[in-house]
């Protein structure tokens, strides 16, 4: 979705605004531009396609300064044309803002400020800010101009605006993620801490309803009602070249290659060496006495590992559910027994915030797992499991969902510990022991190399079909979702005794069906698979070597033996690999798959 970068200082800082809208690149977008302050007054380039066009035109016109913004847009208001990509400016041009999400009063708005006489040029919901700014100018000082205009607004928003002869940016947060830089004679603020994480690691994050006034040597933080804020930095654990391909064609397939390391963070400190619970530091044992029910709250790749987490929780007699963010409406019950956990890697996902919101004010005890520290989610949920999975700039989630898992495993085993007042697990050590091998398993998927073949011998199919059972479900429906995001082939996930109610029709020679067996509750699936191949479709087991299925199949991805719980998380590798190679030999935009955004901060 859409991404601010601003940068202030007392130096050029055009390569940096530059820089910095390259690395949010991967949140999506269809149009980029810039606005800095040089001393003679604002200025403005801004166009429709790729930040590598926009830096071509920026060249070309030899604009500087040492202040600005900028913004890479996702369109929601307005197709993604010159005109409406941002910054935007108000009538007379003295105005600059870069806007995130959506202002829900901007038709009013508009129609208010136009009756003024103010002049627009875009359809976007976001240009009624510059001319409120405006408008305020006229009776206030910039500073005061910019609260009562955002004041004016309903909705969500991140903003920062520039003012012609202000050595300043003013910025702004509602429900739209914002974060400040504090560098080295150098400010930042951006959505996400990636976009400056080169300059610096020393981060202030702005909550809702605040305002920020950022000059080169100083930062004043206040409530939109105008009472001061003091809020001290923190330094984010990030390293810099996380965020660069390092050496690898696509960020995906870096994040899929370095997936023992993001796992080896994940379970890192968390399993004691001989006992038989988790050892989560802000969890201890007791910490979910008396929770009844467990609700978990999730979209896309997230949701998939959500399912995963019920389905352990079930195993374990723990009443627990997974909901898709955007259908946890006010229908669905919850009280001060039920735990609401939200799975989201970017902690910015409108949906599931959403949904955060329906059950904070159900009085439900939630819990965000999120891979980033200081997002939306980690803040308004009543505490945060972190998974540690590093930044994630491919578009397509990989690592984090295995992250995800693994932590969610950690955690669905605290909670049926604390429910039953003792682990109910059957022999939770041999569980932890896998565990810790999990990363080296990984490594042995990834060494095999064998997706690239079988990706191959399937391209040209008609559709793809994935299909598991139990804990392979989620992990089917997970391949399904990577394949379609990133190859832009039909693909479809079912639960394996579904295919005979329905799907089957669909079933012909060119319709591969991926089966993902774990060596758990699966030898249906077997039959179920057969029903298939009985009908012409080739089968490509997904499963370890010595499993049945591996008779019957007509291709194999094999996965190391491990235990049952963890099976499905080394299929999912081999699936991601299987979705990477074949939209590499379709030439896709693996990183950046049309119409798709990292970090969706719209419902
Ligand atoms: C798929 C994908 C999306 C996200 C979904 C939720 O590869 O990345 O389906 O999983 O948009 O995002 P988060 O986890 O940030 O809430």
């Amino acid at each position: 979705m859409c991404g601010i970068i601003a940068r202030i200082g007392a130096d050029d800082g055009v390569d940096r605004l530059l820089g910095g809208l390259e690395r949010l690149e991967y949140r999506g977008y269809d149009s980029a531009g810039i606005a800095v302050e040089n001393g003679v007054g604002l200025a403005v380039q801004k166009c429709s396609g790729q930040v590598n066009e926009l830096k071509e035109s920026v060249s070309d016109s030899g604009i500087y300064g040492g202040i600005g913004i900028g913004h890479t847009r996702w369109s929601t208001h307005g197709p993604p044309t010159d005109d409406n990509a941002h910054p935007h400016t108000d009538s007379s041009g003295d105005v600059a803002v870069v806007h995130n999400g959506v202002i829900d009063n901007h038709a009013e708005l508009r129609e208010e400020l136009k009756a003024e006489g103010r002049e627009f040029t875009s359809d976007t919901d976001t240009e009624v800010i510059p001319h409120l700014f405006e408008r305020h100018l006229e009776d206030h000082a910039p500073e005061e101009a910019f609260r009562e205009a955002v004041r004016d607004l309903d909705g969500s928003y991140a903003i920062a605006a520039m003012v012609e002869g202000e050595d300043a940016v003013f910025a702004a947060r509602r429900g739209s993620p914002l974060v400040l830089g504090v560098g080295d004679g150098e400010y930042f603020l951006a959505s996400d801490v990636p976009a400056f994480l080169e300059h610096t690691d020393e981060v202030v994050y702005f909550e809702d309803d605040e305002v920020g006034v950022i000059r080169p040597d100083d930062v004043e933080l206040s409530t939109l009602a105008g009472e001061p804020v003091e809020r001290s930095s923190e330094i984010v654990s990030w390293d810099p070249e996380e965020t660069g391909k390092g050496g690898y064609d696509h960020f995906m397939r870096k994040e899929i290659e370095t997936q023992n390391t993001s796992l080896t963070n994940a379970i890192q400190g968390r399993i004691d060496d001989e006992g038989e619970e988790p050892d989560l530091d802000d969890f201890p044992a007791g910490t979910f006495e008396g929770v009844e029910r467990v609700q978990f709250v999730a979209c896309g790749t997230s949701f998939h590992a959500a399912k995963y987490g019920a389905q352990l929780l079930n195993k374990a007699g723990v009443a627990a559910q997974a909901f898709r963010a955007s259908e946890y409406d006010d229908a669905i019950p919850v009280d001060s027994d039920t735990l609401v956990v939200a799975v989201t890697q970017s902690g910015e996902t409108a949906d599931t915030l959403g949904a955060l919101d329906r059950a904070t004010a159900g009085r439900a005890r939630t819990v965000a797992v999120t891979n980033v520290v200081g997002s939306s989610a980690a803040r308004e949920a009543d505490d945060a499991l972190f998974i540690r999975a590093g930044p994630e700039i491919g578009v397509a989630a990989t690592k984090t969902f295995s992250s995800q898992v693994v932590a969610l495993s950690l955690l669905a085993h605290r909670i049926s510990a604390d429910a039953a007042g003792d682990s109910p697990w059957d022999d939770p050590r041999a569980y932890y022991d896998e565990l810790k091998r999990l990363p080296d398993h990984v490594q042995t998927v990834l060494d095999r190399e064998i997706a690239e073949g079988v990706a191959d011998d399937y391209l040209g199919s008609d559709a793809f079909f994935f299909i598991g059972r139990g804990l392979a479900y989620p992990v089917a429906i997970e391949g399904a979702l990577k394949f379609k995001e990133i190859t832009y082939e039909h693909a479809e996930g079912f639960a394996a005794g579904e295919l005979k109610h329905g799907p089957l029709a669909l079933v012909t020679p060119q319709t591969p069906i991926f089966t993902v067996v774990t060596g758990g509750e699966d030898e249906t699936t077997v039959t179920n698979a057969q029903e298939a191949q009985t009908r012409g479709a080739p089968i490509v087991a997904v499963s370890p070597a010595d499993h049945r299925i591996t008779d019957v199949a007509d291709a194999h991805l094999p996965i190391p033996d491990t235990h049952p719980d963890l099976a499905g998380l080394l299929a999912n590798v081999q699936l991601q690999l299987l979705s990477y190679h074949t939209a590499d030999s379709l030439g896709r935009s693996i990183d950046k798959p049309r119409n798709l955004a990292k970090s969706v901060t719209v419902e």
